[in-house]
């Protein structure tokens, strides 16, 4: 009996030794902030994630560059409540550090700081043996600041137009330059420059669009700005005409140059004026995207739908419409052909029955002279002729 209670015992005894070991675990760095580059007025954020037992405690600390002395705690709210930080204690802590509306005074080093040592908080101790520690630079650049032209309108009568862009301030290296036009570079536009130019001559509707000066830098994000050049829609393209089947789908299209992009619209152009489509039997689908749309038919009614269609496009500045004429064929026009060469058959035919009824009389005649009781004068005589010299003969 004594040994079997000594054996217990001591089983419990490990047992109590091994579950401690288990569930107690100094705190150790499953994610730590990462070192980044940002642009003033930006934001950033540093992710620090723990795992321990007990949960880790969790602070952020602060130096300037190079003051590695002279860490400071930082708390939610400081900087004017730039700063914020919010922490979740679960299985393993994560916390979030994040800085807003950036300056230059927010470059330095971050460090995430864990414990769960019972004497973290112990001032006897040495904080380096007690606190783990993981840091990132956050490095911050004066964003560049670009003077652009204003937005344009543009009018007929205009000769040219100069799109400017000025690189005004910046802490990168500046690297280079080029224009883009509705999100394309714009081809050998690329070039050193720090101040931009770009001259449309003679601008007409297709000039009109988003313009995009954008310029690199070695060591940092690159900067744009945009300029809109708009200008009144102008309908470059359309079907004048659709020559389609009774039952078959009809597409008309018309697509536009200016900017904004027009809104369109289609209708039909009625003795009474210009209507609506009447989409009451649901033929009618109109699908549109940006400077081009479509007007699709189905099921064409050689009734309801030919006619004259009208394409509308409207936009802040103006309105442009064009017109296609659409005609529809009855089934049987591709018969048409067919007949034609049916007919010419038959004529050919009766021609040939026609002809052969007239050279048959002849030939018939001079087998059988019974033939027929009515016989013209001129075939007596030939008759008459024929006896003559067989008589002669
Ligand atoms: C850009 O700079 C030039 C001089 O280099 C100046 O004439 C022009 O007005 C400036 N443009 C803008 C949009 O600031
Ligand atoms: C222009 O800058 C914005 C942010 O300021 C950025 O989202 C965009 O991608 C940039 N565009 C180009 C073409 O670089
Ligand atoms: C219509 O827009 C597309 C994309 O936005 C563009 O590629 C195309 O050149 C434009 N066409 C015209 C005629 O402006
Ligand atoms: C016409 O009706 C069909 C079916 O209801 C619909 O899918 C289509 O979008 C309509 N077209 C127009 C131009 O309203
Ligand atoms: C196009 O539609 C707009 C809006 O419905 C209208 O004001 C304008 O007169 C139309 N334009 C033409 C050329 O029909």
């Amino acid at each position: 009996m004594i040994p079997a209670a000594v054996m217990s015992l001591s089983v419990v005894i490990f047992g109590t030794l091994m579950l401690q070991s288990v569930s107690s675990q100094s705190a150790g760095f499953v994610k730590s902030p990462l070192s980044e580059t940002k642009l003033s007025s930006d934001v950033f954020e540093l992710y620090c994630d723990v795992v321990g037992n007990p949960t880790p405690e969790i602070q952020w600390w602060y130096s300037e560059l190079n003051r590695a002395d002279s860490f400071r705690q930082l708390w939610d709210g400081a900087r004017r409540r730039r700063v914020s930080i919010s922490t979740a204690y679960g299985v393993n802590s994560v916390s979030v550090l994040g800085v807003s509306r950036l300056t230059l005074d927010d470059s330095g080093t971050y460090e995430c700081r864990a414990s769960n040592d019972p004497r973290r908080n112990d001032l006897h101790q040495n904080p380096a043996t007690t606190w783990i520690r993981a840091q990132a630079t956050v490095t911050v650049l004066q964003k560049p600041s670009i003077a652009a032209s204003e937005s344009i309108i543009l009018t007929g009568d205009m000769d040219s137009l100069v799109l400017q862009c000025n690189l005004t301030s910046t802490s990168g290296s500046f690297e280079d330059s080029y224009w883009m036009k509705n999100g394309e570079m714009i081809h050998d536009s690329r070039g050193p420059n720090k101040n931009l130019e770009h001259r449309l001559n003679r601008p007409r509707g297709d000039d009109a669009g988003v313009y995009t000066c954008v310029f690199n830098f070695n060591n940092a994000l690159s900067a744009n700005a945009t300029i809109e050049v708009r200008s009144a829609p102008l309908i470059t393209g359309h079907k004048r005409s659709e020559n389609k089947n009774e039952g078959d789908t009809a597409v008309l299209h018309c697509k536009s140059v200016g900017y904004p992009h027009p809104l369109w619209t289609w209708h039909k152009i009625e003795s009474g004026g210009i209507k609506d489509v009447d989409n009451s039997t649901g033929r009618f689908v109109v699908s549109s995207r940006e400077n081009y749309t479509e007007l699709h038919i189905s099921h064409l009614d050689i009734n309801l739908d030919p006619g004259v269609y009208m394409c509308n496009a409207t936009n802040l500045l103006g309105s442009y419409s064009e017109r296609s004429t659409l005609r529809v064929r009855s089934h049987f026009a591709p018969l048409w052909p067919l007949l034609g060469v049916l007919i010419e058959i038959i004529i050919l035919v009766v021609i040939i029955v026609v002809y052969e009824k007239r050279k048959k009389p002849e030939d018939l005649q001079d087998d059988d002279d019974l033939a027929g009781p009515v016989k013209t004068n001129s075939t007596n005589n030939h008759k008459d002729k024929n006896l003559r010299q067989r008589n002669t003969n």
